[in-house]
Protein backbone atom coordinates (compact mmCIF):
# COMPACT_ATOMS: atom_id res chain seq x y z
CA UNK A 1 0.00 0.00 0.00
CA UNK A 2 1.10 3.15 -0.85
CA UNK A 3 2.97 4.91 2.05
CA UNK A 4 1.01 8.44 1.80
CA UNK A 5 -2.24 6.23 2.04
CA UNK A 6 -1.18 5.04 5.27
CA UNK A 7 0.03 8.41 6.47
CA UNK A 8 -3.42 9.76 5.08
CA UNK A 9 -5.09 7.34 7.18
CA UNK A 10 -3.08 7.23 10.08
CA UNK A 11 -3.99 11.33 10.12
CA UNK A 12 -7.72 10.92 9.32
CA UNK A 13 -8.10 8.38 12.36
CA UNK A 14 -6.15 10.76 14.98
CA UNK A 15 -8.24 14.01 13.59
CA UNK A 16 -11.36 12.12 13.86
CA UNK A 17 -10.77 11.42 17.41
CA UNK A 18 -9.45 14.36 18.57
CA UNK A 19 -12.64 15.51 17.26
CA UNK A 20 -14.75 13.01 18.91
CA UNK A 21 -13.05 13.09 22.24
CA UNK A 22 -14.24 16.22 23.59
CA UNK A 23 -17.88 15.37 22.30
CA UNK A 24 -17.28 12.40 24.13
CA UNK A 25 -16.18 13.82 27.47
CA UNK A 26 -18.84 16.33 27.49
CA UNK A 27 -21.77 13.12 27.12
CA UNK A 28 -19.99 11.74 30.75
CA UNK A 29 -20.22 15.26 32.98
CA UNK A 30 -18.86 15.19 36.56
CA UNK A 31 -17.46 12.00 36.26
CA UNK A 32 -13.81 10.59 36.00
CA UNK A 33 -12.67 9.80 32.44
CA UNK A 34 -9.76 7.82 31.67
CA UNK A 35 -7.88 9.29 28.00
CA UNK A 36 -8.62 5.99 25.02
CA UNK A 37 -6.87 5.20 22.16
CA UNK A 38 -8.50 6.47 18.72
CA UNK A 39 -10.94 4.07 17.54
CA UNK A 40 -11.00 1.87 20.34
CA UNK A 41 -11.15 3.94 23.55
CA UNK A 42 -10.57 2.44 26.78
CA UNK A 43 -11.60 -1.19 25.36
CA UNK A 44 -8.20 -2.57 25.26
CA UNK A 45 -7.77 -2.25 28.66
CA UNK A 46 -10.44 -3.79 29.52
CA UNK A 47 -10.26 -6.25 27.22
CA UNK A 48 -9.50 -9.33 29.46
CA UNK A 49 -11.46 -8.63 32.88
CA UNK A 50 -13.09 -5.86 32.63
CA UNK A 51 -14.90 -6.03 35.57
CA UNK A 52 -11.63 -6.42 37.29
CA UNK A 53 -10.25 -3.25 35.46
CA UNK A 54 -13.12 -1.40 36.54
CA UNK A 55 -12.84 -2.33 40.34
CA UNK A 56 -9.25 -0.95 40.29
CA UNK A 57 -10.51 2.24 38.73
CA UNK A 58 -13.54 2.24 41.27
CA UNK A 59 -10.75 2.35 44.14
CA UNK A 60 -9.14 5.53 43.72
CA UNK A 61 -11.71 7.20 41.61
CA UNK A 62 -15.09 6.78 43.11
CA UNK A 63 -18.44 4.74 42.42
CA UNK A 64 -19.07 6.08 39.47
CA UNK A 65 -16.41 5.88 36.59
CA UNK A 66 -16.25 6.91 33.27
CA UNK A 67 -15.43 5.07 30.20
CA UNK A 68 -16.10 5.22 26.06
CA UNK A 69 -15.39 1.85 24.30
CA UNK A 70 -15.18 -0.27 21.14
CA UNK A 71 -17.75 2.32 18.51
CA UNK A 72 -16.41 6.04 19.14
CA UNK A 73 -19.28 7.00 17.08
CA UNK A 74 -21.97 5.78 19.42
CA UNK A 75 -21.55 5.30 22.84
CA UNK A 76 -20.24 7.08 26.28
CA UNK A 77 -20.77 5.11 29.15
CA UNK A 78 -20.37 5.13 32.67
CA UNK A 79 -20.52 2.61 35.08
CA UNK A 80 -21.85 2.60 38.83
CA UNK A 81 -21.25 1.04 41.80
CA UNK A 82 -22.93 3.50 44.04
CA UNK A 83 -26.15 1.61 45.80
CA UNK A 84 -28.06 5.37 45.35
CA UNK A 85 -27.42 5.14 41.59
CA UNK A 86 -28.39 1.79 41.14
CA UNK A 87 -31.66 2.10 42.89
CA UNK A 88 -32.70 5.23 40.74
CA UNK A 89 -31.50 2.77 38.15
CA UNK A 90 -33.29 -0.12 38.76
CA UNK A 91 -36.07 0.89 40.70
CA UNK A 92 -37.55 4.47 40.91
CA UNK A 93 -36.25 5.28 37.47
CA UNK A 94 -36.24 2.19 35.79
CA UNK A 95 -38.54 3.23 32.78
CA UNK A 96 -36.05 5.48 31.70
CA UNK A 97 -33.22 3.15 31.88
CA UNK A 98 -33.88 1.04 29.23
CA UNK A 99 -32.62 -1.99 27.89
CA UNK A 100 -31.58 -1.64 23.92
CA UNK A 101 -32.39 -4.17 21.09
CA UNK A 102 -29.75 -2.73 18.82
CA UNK A 103 -26.84 -3.89 21.49
CA UNK A 104 -27.92 -7.55 21.53
CA UNK A 105 -29.33 -7.83 17.68
CA UNK A 106 -25.98 -10.17 17.09
CA UNK A 107 -27.93 -12.19 20.02
CA UNK A 108 -31.48 -11.62 18.30
CA UNK A 109 -32.54 -15.45 17.96
CA UNK A 110 -30.31 -16.94 21.20
CA UNK A 111 -31.31 -13.79 23.07
CA UNK A 112 -33.60 -11.84 21.87
CA UNK A 113 -36.84 -12.75 23.86
CA UNK A 114 -38.69 -10.02 24.48
CA UNK A 115 -39.15 -10.16 27.98
CA UNK A 116 -35.37 -9.77 28.15
CA UNK A 117 -34.01 -6.61 25.37
CA UNK A 118 -37.62 -5.09 24.86
CA UNK A 119 -39.45 -1.69 27.02
CA UNK A 120 -42.78 -1.02 27.59
CA UNK A 121 -45.72 -2.55 27.10
CA UNK A 122 -44.02 -5.39 25.03
CA UNK A 123 -41.75 -6.55 27.98
CA UNK A 124 -44.66 -6.10 30.46
CA UNK A 125 -46.87 -8.26 28.34
CA UNK A 126 -44.47 -11.08 27.63
CA UNK A 127 -43.36 -10.95 31.57
CA UNK A 128 -46.56 -11.53 32.37
CA UNK A 129 -47.23 -14.20 29.81
CA UNK A 130 -43.99 -16.44 31.87
CA UNK A 131 -44.43 -14.89 35.63
CA UNK A 132 -46.86 -18.16 36.31
CA UNK A 133 -43.84 -20.57 35.27
CA UNK A 134 -40.96 -19.33 38.09
CA UNK A 135 -43.62 -19.24 41.17
CA UNK A 136 -43.14 -20.97 44.16
CA UNK A 137 -46.35 -23.37 42.80
CA UNK A 138 -44.85 -24.15 39.51
CA UNK A 139 -41.27 -25.39 40.73
CA UNK A 140 -43.48 -27.37 43.50
CA UNK A 141 -45.27 -29.25 40.77
CA UNK A 142 -41.44 -29.41 38.61
CA UNK A 143 -40.39 -31.57 42.04
CA UNK A 144 -40.33 -34.98 40.20
CA UNK A 145 -38.33 -33.55 37.31
CA UNK A 146 -35.82 -31.50 39.65
CA UNK A 147 -35.32 -35.16 41.64
CA UNK A 148 -35.27 -37.14 38.12
CA UNK A 149 -32.40 -34.85 36.92
CA UNK A 150 -30.47 -34.76 40.25
CA UNK A 151 -30.42 -38.69 40.39
CA UNK A 152 -28.35 -38.43 37.29
CA UNK A 153 -26.38 -35.74 38.35
CA UNK A 154 -25.07 -37.96 41.44
CA UNK A 155 -24.14 -40.63 39.12
CA UNK A 156 -22.68 -39.04 36.88
CA UNK A 157 -20.21 -37.65 40.36
CA UNK A 158 -19.83 -41.03 40.83
CA UNK A 159 -18.68 -41.67 36.89
CA UNK A 160 -16.53 -38.63 36.98
CA UNK A 161 -14.39 -39.73 40.56
CA UNK A 162 -14.20 -43.14 39.61
CA UNK A 163 -12.70 -41.57 36.33
CA UNK A 164 -10.55 -39.63 37.92
CA UNK A 165 -9.66 -40.34 41.49
CA UNK A 166 -7.53 -37.19 41.60
CA UNK A 167 -9.94 -34.56 40.84
CA UNK A 168 -12.76 -33.97 38.28
CA UNK A 169 -14.34 -31.07 36.73
CA UNK A 170 -17.85 -29.90 38.27
CA UNK A 171 -18.55 -27.45 35.71
CA UNK A 172 -19.18 -29.16 32.96
CA UNK A 173 -21.25 -31.63 34.90
CA UNK A 174 -23.21 -28.23 36.16
CA UNK A 175 -23.20 -26.95 32.65
CA UNK A 176 -24.90 -29.68 31.33
CA UNK A 177 -27.67 -30.31 34.17
CA UNK A 178 -28.80 -26.78 34.00
CA UNK A 179 -29.59 -27.14 29.87
CA UNK A 180 -31.18 -30.69 30.82
CA UNK A 181 -33.01 -28.56 33.54
CA UNK A 182 -34.38 -25.27 31.50
CA UNK A 183 -34.87 -27.78 28.73
CA UNK A 184 -37.19 -29.95 30.70
CA UNK A 185 -38.80 -26.76 32.36
CA UNK A 186 -39.71 -25.07 28.66
CA UNK A 187 -40.13 -28.09 26.86
CA UNK A 188 -41.43 -31.04 28.89
CA UNK A 189 -38.57 -33.17 27.92
CA UNK A 190 -34.49 -33.56 29.17
CA UNK A 191 -32.03 -33.50 25.94
CA UNK A 192 -29.85 -35.92 28.42
CA UNK A 193 -27.18 -34.18 28.27
CA UNK A 194 -25.73 -35.17 31.52
CA UNK A 195 -25.55 -39.29 31.04
CA UNK A 196 -24.49 -38.84 27.64
CA UNK A 197 -21.93 -35.69 28.25
CA UNK A 198 -23.72 -33.78 25.72
CA UNK A 199 -26.94 -33.77 23.20
CA UNK A 200 -27.53 -32.66 19.85
CA UNK A 201 -29.65 -29.86 21.71
CA UNK A 202 -27.18 -28.58 23.82
CA UNK A 203 -24.18 -28.50 21.21
CA UNK A 204 -26.43 -26.45 18.55
CA UNK A 205 -27.47 -24.31 21.11
CA UNK A 206 -23.98 -23.53 22.56
CA UNK A 207 -23.20 -23.28 18.58
CA UNK A 208 -25.45 -20.76 18.20
CA UNK A 209 -24.50 -19.11 21.43
CA UNK A 210 -21.00 -19.09 20.52
CA UNK A 211 -22.00 -17.57 17.11
CA UNK A 212 -23.60 -14.81 18.55
CA UNK A 213 -21.01 -13.87 20.68
CA UNK A 214 -18.24 -13.78 17.52
CA UNK A 215 -20.54 -11.73 15.72
CA UNK A 216 -21.03 -9.63 19.30
CA UNK A 217 -17.22 -9.06 19.22
CA UNK A 218 -16.91 -8.69 15.45
CA UNK A 219 -19.50 -6.29 15.11
CA UNK A 220 -18.12 -4.03 18.21
CA UNK A 221 -14.56 -3.89 16.74
CA UNK A 222 -15.47 -2.55 13.34
CA UNK A 223 -15.35 1.34 13.78
CA UNK A 224 -18.24 2.10 11.74
CA UNK A 225 -22.01 3.23 13.30
CA UNK A 226 -23.70 0.23 14.05
CA UNK A 227 -26.75 0.58 11.68
CA UNK A 228 -23.88 0.59 8.79
CA UNK A 229 -22.76 -2.53 10.29
CA UNK A 230 -25.30 -4.87 10.78
CA UNK A 231 -25.15 -7.42 7.63
CA UNK A 232 -21.12 -7.15 7.62
CA UNK A 233 -21.26 -10.41 9.80
CA UNK A 234 -23.17 -13.18 8.62
CA UNK A 235 -24.35 -16.20 10.23
CA UNK A 236 -22.64 -19.57 9.12
CA UNK A 237 -25.00 -22.67 8.14
CA UNK A 238 -23.79 -25.03 10.99
CA UNK A 239 -25.84 -21.90 12.42
CA UNK A 240 -28.78 -22.32 10.19
CA UNK A 241 -28.77 -25.96 11.25
CA UNK A 242 -28.71 -25.88 14.44
CA UNK A 243 -31.23 -22.93 14.54
CA UNK A 244 -33.51 -25.15 12.43
CA UNK A 245 -33.11 -28.10 15.28
CA UNK A 246 -34.38 -25.75 18.33
CA UNK A 247 -36.82 -24.76 15.97
CA UNK A 248 -38.14 -27.90 14.78
CA UNK A 249 -38.15 -29.11 18.86
CA UNK A 250 -40.42 -26.07 19.48
CA UNK A 251 -42.65 -26.29 16.46
CA UNK A 252 -43.32 -30.29 17.10
CA UNK A 253 -44.57 -29.40 20.65
CA UNK A 254 -46.77 -26.66 19.31
CA UNK A 255 -48.41 -28.85 16.55
CA UNK A 256 -48.90 -31.70 19.22
CA UNK A 257 -51.00 -29.60 21.82
CA UNK A 258 -53.04 -28.45 18.30
CA UNK A 259 -53.36 -32.13 17.38
CA UNK A 260 -54.34 -33.57 20.74
CA UNK A 261 -57.83 -31.42 19.79
CA UNK A 262 -58.76 -34.14 17.55
CA UNK A 263 -56.57 -37.18 18.99
CA UNK A 264 -58.00 -38.59 21.69
CA UNK A 265 -54.30 -40.40 22.44
CA UNK A 266 -52.32 -36.98 22.31
CA UNK A 267 -54.76 -35.29 24.32
CA UNK A 268 -53.98 -37.59 27.64
CA UNK A 269 -49.87 -37.04 26.80
CA UNK A 270 -50.60 -33.17 26.37
CA UNK A 271 -53.00 -33.15 29.67
CA UNK A 272 -50.09 -34.63 31.47
CA UNK A 273 -47.48 -32.04 30.36
CA UNK A 274 -46.53 -28.99 32.59
CA UNK A 275 -43.89 -27.89 30.33
CA UNK A 276 -43.86 -23.98 29.64
CA UNK A 277 -44.64 -24.45 26.13
CA UNK A 278 -47.22 -26.75 26.43
CA UNK A 279 -49.56 -24.86 29.02
CA UNK A 280 -48.78 -21.54 27.15
CA UNK A 281 -50.36 -23.08 23.54
CA UNK A 282 -53.15 -25.13 25.89
CA UNK A 283 -54.08 -22.77 27.99
CA UNK A 284 -54.24 -19.68 24.51
CA UNK A 285 -51.93 -17.20 27.04
CA UNK A 286 -49.37 -16.37 23.90
CA UNK A 287 -50.57 -12.71 23.60
CA UNK A 288 -52.03 -11.81 20.28
CA UNK A 289 -49.35 -9.88 18.95
CA UNK A 290 -46.99 -12.41 19.31
CA UNK A 291 -46.91 -14.72 16.53
CA UNK A 292 -44.66 -17.92 16.17
CA UNK A 293 -41.31 -16.52 15.27
CA UNK A 294 -41.74 -14.13 18.42
CA UNK A 295 -42.46 -17.03 20.84
CA UNK A 296 -39.75 -19.36 19.20
CA UNK A 297 -37.48 -16.64 20.45
CA UNK A 298 -38.77 -16.04 23.92
CA UNK A 299 -38.79 -20.18 24.57
CA UNK A 300 -34.67 -19.85 22.93
CA UNK A 301 -34.01 -17.21 25.62
CA UNK A 302 -35.42 -18.77 28.40
CA UNK A 303 -32.67 -21.03 27.73
CA UNK A 304 -30.28 -18.73 27.67
CA UNK A 305 -30.88 -16.83 31.03
CA UNK A 306 -31.07 -20.13 32.66
CA UNK A 307 -28.46 -22.05 31.79
CA UNK A 308 -24.80 -20.49 31.94
CA UNK A 309 -26.05 -18.26 34.33
CA UNK A 310 -27.35 -21.26 36.99
CA UNK A 311 -24.40 -23.49 36.00
CA UNK A 312 -21.38 -20.55 37.01
CA UNK A 313 -23.44 -19.75 40.13
CA UNK A 314 -23.23 -23.95 40.85
CA UNK A 315 -19.61 -24.07 40.05
CA UNK A 316 -18.20 -21.41 42.05
CA UNK A 317 -20.22 -22.62 44.63
CA UNK A 318 -18.58 -25.28 44.64
CA UNK A 319 -15.28 -23.93 44.74
CA UNK A 320 -16.16 -22.65 48.16
CA UNK A 321 -17.88 -25.60 48.97
CA UNK A 322 -14.03 -27.46 48.79
CA UNK A 323 -12.00 -25.19 50.06
CA UNK A 324 -14.48 -23.68 53.29
CA UNK A 325 -14.72 -26.86 54.72
CA UNK A 326 -15.91 -25.47 58.00
CA UNK A 327 -19.34 -23.91 56.06
CA UNK A 328 -19.80 -27.25 54.83
CA UNK A 329 -19.95 -28.74 57.95
CA UNK A 330 -22.69 -26.41 58.38
CA UNK A 331 -24.19 -27.02 55.27
CA UNK A 332 -23.91 -30.68 56.19
CA UNK A 333 -25.84 -30.54 59.78
CA UNK A 334 -28.82 -28.43 58.39
CA UNK A 335 -29.24 -30.79 55.68
CA UNK A 336 -29.08 -33.81 57.74
CA UNK A 337 -31.41 -31.95 60.68
CA UNK A 338 -34.14 -31.23 57.89
CA UNK A 339 -33.72 -34.46 55.52
CA UNK A 340 -31.50 -36.87 57.61
CA UNK A 341 -29.15 -39.41 55.20
CA UNK A 342 -31.71 -40.76 52.89
CA UNK A 343 -35.30 -38.62 53.30
CA UNK A 344 -36.72 -37.01 50.12
CA UNK A 345 -36.46 -33.73 49.39
CA UNK A 346 -38.64 -31.07 48.73
CA UNK A 347 -38.81 -27.62 47.86
CA UNK A 348 -40.59 -26.39 50.98
CA UNK A 349 -38.42 -27.54 53.13
CA UNK A 350 -35.31 -26.79 50.95
CA UNK A 351 -36.78 -23.13 50.87
CA UNK A 352 -36.36 -23.00 54.76
CA UNK A 353 -32.98 -23.95 54.73
CA UNK A 354 -31.10 -20.41 56.11
CA UNK A 355 -27.36 -21.49 56.17
CA UNK A 356 -27.65 -22.97 52.31
CA UNK A 357 -29.47 -20.22 51.25
CA UNK A 358 -26.76 -17.44 52.75
CA UNK A 359 -24.18 -19.88 51.28
CA UNK A 360 -25.41 -19.17 47.68
CA UNK A 361 -25.96 -16.01 48.31
CA UNK A 362 -22.26 -15.47 49.46
CA UNK A 363 -21.31 -17.04 46.65
CA UNK A 364 -23.02 -14.49 44.35
CA UNK A 365 -21.64 -11.42 45.69
CA UNK A 366 -18.21 -12.55 45.34
CA UNK A 367 -18.57 -14.22 42.15
CA UNK A 368 -21.61 -13.17 40.51
CA UNK A 369 -22.57 -14.60 37.20
CA UNK A 370 -23.72 -11.72 35.85
CA UNK A 371 -20.55 -9.38 36.35
CA UNK A 372 -22.67 -6.09 35.68
CA UNK A 373 -25.76 -4.59 33.02
CA UNK A 374 -25.99 -1.93 30.86
CA UNK A 375 -28.98 0.44 30.69
CA UNK A 376 -29.71 2.75 28.28
CA UNK A 377 -31.65 5.85 29.33
CA UNK A 378 -34.32 7.39 26.87
CA UNK A 379 -34.53 10.44 28.66
CA UNK A 380 -31.60 12.86 30.39
CA UNK A 381 -31.86 12.39 34.02
CA UNK A 382 -29.85 14.20 36.81
CA UNK A 383 -28.77 12.14 39.59
CA UNK A 384 -27.53 13.26 43.19
CA UNK A 385 -25.02 11.04 44.66
CA UNK A 386 -22.69 10.56 47.84
CA UNK A 387 -19.32 8.43 46.87
CA UNK A 388 -18.01 6.86 50.21
CA UNK A 389 -15.07 5.10 48.46
CA UNK A 390 -13.50 8.88 48.08
CA UNK A 391 -15.56 10.57 50.40
CA UNK A 392 -17.53 13.14 47.88
CA UNK A 393 -20.95 14.39 48.58
CA UNK A 394 -23.60 16.11 46.52
CA UNK A 395 -22.17 14.35 43.25
CA UNK A 396 -24.43 14.83 39.96
CA UNK A 397 -24.45 13.07 37.51
CA UNK A 398 -26.11 13.63 34.35
CA UNK A 399 -27.49 10.81 31.78
CA UNK A 400 -28.87 11.35 28.70
CA UNK A 401 -29.76 9.56 25.61
CA UNK A 402 -26.85 7.99 23.78
CA UNK A 403 -25.10 6.86 26.98
CA UNK A 404 -24.86 3.33 28.48
CA UNK A 405 -24.94 3.13 32.19
CA UNK A 406 -23.76 -0.29 33.13
CA UNK A 407 -24.75 -1.40 37.23
CA UNK A 408 -21.70 -2.98 38.03
CA UNK A 409 -22.37 -6.45 40.24
CA UNK A 410 -18.65 -7.28 40.88
CA UNK A 411 -17.76 -3.68 42.26
CA UNK A 412 -20.32 -2.81 44.65
CA UNK A 413 -20.41 -6.44 45.99
CA UNK A 414 -16.72 -6.29 47.30
CA UNK A 415 -16.61 -2.39 47.92
CA UNK A 416 -15.68 -2.67 51.68
CA UNK A 417 -16.72 1.19 52.33
CA UNK A 418 -20.27 -0.54 51.44
CA UNK A 419 -19.48 -4.39 53.21
CA UNK A 420 -17.27 -3.44 55.96
CA UNK A 421 -13.55 -4.78 56.29
CA UNK A 422 -14.38 -8.31 55.83
CA UNK A 423 -15.65 -7.64 52.46
CA UNK A 424 -13.03 -10.48 51.31
CA UNK A 425 -13.97 -13.15 53.42
CA UNK A 426 -16.28 -15.62 52.48
CA UNK A 427 -18.79 -15.63 54.97
CA UNK A 428 -22.33 -17.08 54.74
CA UNK A 429 -23.01 -16.02 58.33
CA UNK A 430 -23.47 -11.96 56.94
CA UNK A 431 -26.83 -13.15 55.43
CA UNK A 432 -28.18 -14.86 58.20
CA UNK A 433 -27.85 -12.25 60.75
CA UNK A 434 -28.86 -9.96 57.30
CA UNK A 435 -30.81 -10.70 54.30
CA UNK A 436 -28.59 -8.07 52.35
CA UNK A 437 -25.75 -9.38 54.32
CA UNK A 438 -25.01 -6.01 56.02
CA UNK A 439 -24.45 -3.69 53.50
CA UNK A 440 -24.73 -0.25 53.60
CA UNK A 441 -28.03 -0.53 51.18
CA UNK A 442 -30.38 -2.89 49.98
CA UNK A 443 -29.36 -1.82 46.20
CA UNK A 444 -25.53 -3.32 46.78
CA UNK A 445 -26.44 -6.85 46.31
CA UNK A 446 -27.85 -7.02 42.99
CA UNK A 447 -27.22 -10.41 41.59
CA UNK A 448 -30.35 -11.32 40.01
CA UNK A 449 -31.11 -7.48 39.91
CA UNK A 450 -33.66 -5.68 41.32
CA UNK A 451 -37.02 -3.51 40.93
CA UNK A 452 -39.19 -5.08 37.98
CA UNK A 453 -36.96 -6.24 35.81
CA UNK A 454 -35.56 -8.40 38.90
CA UNK A 455 -34.54 -11.71 37.52
CA UNK A 456 -37.45 -13.62 36.53
CA UNK A 457 -35.76 -17.34 37.34
CA UNK A 458 -34.40 -16.49 40.76
CA UNK A 459 -36.41 -18.69 41.91
CA UNK A 460 -35.61 -21.66 40.22
CA UNK A 461 -31.81 -21.09 40.51
CA UNK A 462 -32.43 -20.93 43.97
CA UNK A 463 -34.14 -24.10 43.94
CA UNK A 464 -31.53 -25.98 41.65
CA UNK A 465 -28.85 -24.53 44.07
CA UNK A 466 -30.28 -25.48 47.25
CA UNK A 467 -31.40 -28.97 46.23
CA UNK A 468 -27.83 -29.56 44.57
CA UNK A 469 -25.93 -28.85 47.76
CA UNK A 470 -28.27 -30.32 50.11
CA UNK A 471 -27.82 -33.90 48.04
CA UNK A 472 -24.63 -33.75 47.69
CA UNK A 473 -22.72 -32.73 50.55
CA UNK A 474 -24.99 -35.48 53.16
CA UNK A 475 -23.32 -37.91 50.96
CA UNK A 476 -19.88 -36.74 50.57
CA UNK A 477 -17.17 -34.63 51.70
CA UNK A 478 -16.27 -32.36 49.10
CA UNK A 479 -12.42 -31.35 48.86
CA UNK A 480 -9.99 -29.71 46.06
CA UNK A 481 -8.82 -31.40 43.25
CA UNK A 482 -5.17 -32.80 44.32
CA UNK A 483 -3.78 -30.39 41.38
CA UNK A 484 -5.92 -27.79 40.22
CA UNK A 485 -5.19 -23.75 38.55
CA UNK A 486 -8.45 -22.27 39.68
CA UNK A 487 -9.16 -19.05 37.67
CA UNK A 488 -11.91 -17.04 36.54
CA UNK A 489 -11.91 -16.87 32.80
CA UNK A 490 -13.28 -13.52 32.21
CA UNK A 491 -14.53 -12.84 29.00
CA UNK A 492 -17.76 -11.19 29.83
CA UNK A 493 -18.83 -13.70 32.21
CA UNK A 494 -18.27 -15.94 35.41
CA UNK A 495 -16.92 -18.99 34.15
CA UNK A 496 -14.20 -20.99 35.45
CA UNK A 497 -11.02 -20.62 33.16
CA UNK A 498 -10.25 -24.13 33.77
CA UNK A 499 -13.09 -25.99 35.73
CA UNK A 500 -13.37 -26.06 39.21
CA UNK A 501 -11.87 -29.57 40.12
CA UNK A 502 -13.33 -31.03 42.99
CA UNK A 503 -12.90 -34.99 45.07
CA UNK A 504 -15.76 -35.96 46.53
CA UNK A 505 -15.21 -38.64 49.55
CA UNK A 506 -18.02 -40.66 51.51
CA UNK A 507 -19.27 -39.73 54.63
CA UNK A 508 -18.67 -43.28 56.11
CA UNK A 509 -14.93 -43.68 54.82
CA UNK A 510 -14.52 -40.38 56.79
C1 LIG B 1 -27.79 -17.79 39.32
C2 LIG B 1 -28.56 -17.69 38.26
C3 LIG B 1 -29.04 -16.40 37.67
C4 LIG B 1 -28.54 -15.13 37.80
C5 LIG B 1 -27.34 -14.68 38.61
C6 LIG B 1 -29.39 -14.26 37.01
C7 LIG B 1 -29.22 -12.89 36.91
C8 LIG B 1 -30.07 -12.05 36.22
C9 LIG B 1 -29.90 -10.62 36.13
C10 LIG B 1 -28.78 -9.83 36.78
C11 LIG B 1 -30.92 -10.15 35.38
C12 LIG B 1 -31.17 -8.68 35.01
C13 LIG B 1 -30.43 -8.34 33.75
C14 LIG B 1 -30.38 -6.86 33.51
O1 LIG B 1 -30.39 -6.07 34.44
O2 LIG B 1 -30.32 -6.47 32.33
C15 LIG B 1 -31.73 -11.25 34.97
C16 LIG B 1 -32.86 -11.15 34.20
C17 LIG B 1 -33.59 -12.24 33.78
N1 LIG B 1 -33.38 -13.55 34.12
FE1 LIG B 1 -31.94 -14.28 35.34
N2 LIG B 1 -30.37 -14.99 36.43
C18 LIG B 1 -30.20 -16.31 36.81
C19 LIG B 1 -30.98 -17.37 36.45
C20 LIG B 1 -32.09 -17.31 35.65
C21 LIG B 1 -32.91 -18.43 35.29
C22 LIG B 1 -32.74 -19.87 35.78
C23 LIG B 1 -33.85 -17.97 34.44
C24 LIG B 1 -34.92 -18.81 33.83
C25 LIG B 1 -35.21 -18.79 32.59
C26 LIG B 1 -33.66 -16.53 34.30
C27 LIG B 1 -34.45 -15.69 33.54
C28 LIG B 1 -34.32 -14.31 33.48
C29 LIG B 1 -35.17 -13.45 32.68
C30 LIG B 1 -36.32 -13.91 31.79
C31 LIG B 1 -34.72 -12.14 32.88
C32 LIG B 1 -35.29 -10.87 32.26
C33 LIG B 1 -36.32 -10.25 33.19
C34 LIG B 1 -36.93 -8.97 32.64
O3 LIG B 1 -36.29 -8.28 31.87
O4 LIG B 1 -38.05 -8.69 33.04
N3 LIG B 1 -32.58 -16.17 35.05
N4 LIG B 1 -31.20 -12.42 35.50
Amino acid sequence: MPVLQIIAGIIVTIATYLFLLPRLRSRIKGVPVENGIPLIGTKLSELHAGHVYAWERTKSWGQVIGAYGWNPFRLAGVRVSNPKVVKEMLQSNYEVFDKDRFQVEPFDDVAGGLVFIENGWKWKDSREMFEPFFKHAYMRKQQPMFKREMEKLVSCFERDMAKSPTGFDVQELFHRFTFDTISSLTFGFPPESQLNEGSDLLNAFMLMVNESFMRFVKIALIPVPLSWKRNLVKRSSEYEKAHNLLRKVINEKIEAVREAKTDVAKAAQVAEDISVITTLIRDNTVPDWMDRAELIKQLITLLFAGHDTTSNMLTWTFYFLAHYPDCQQKLRDEALAAFGRDGELDIDTLERSKYCTAFLKESLRLRPSSLGQPRFPSKPVSIEWDDTTTGTKGNKLEVRPGMSVMYDQWAMQRDPNIWGPTVEEFDPERFIKDPHGGATSIYAFVPFSYGPRRCLGEKLALTEGRWILTEIVRRWKVVPADKWDYQIAVVGNMRARYGIGVKIVPLSEE
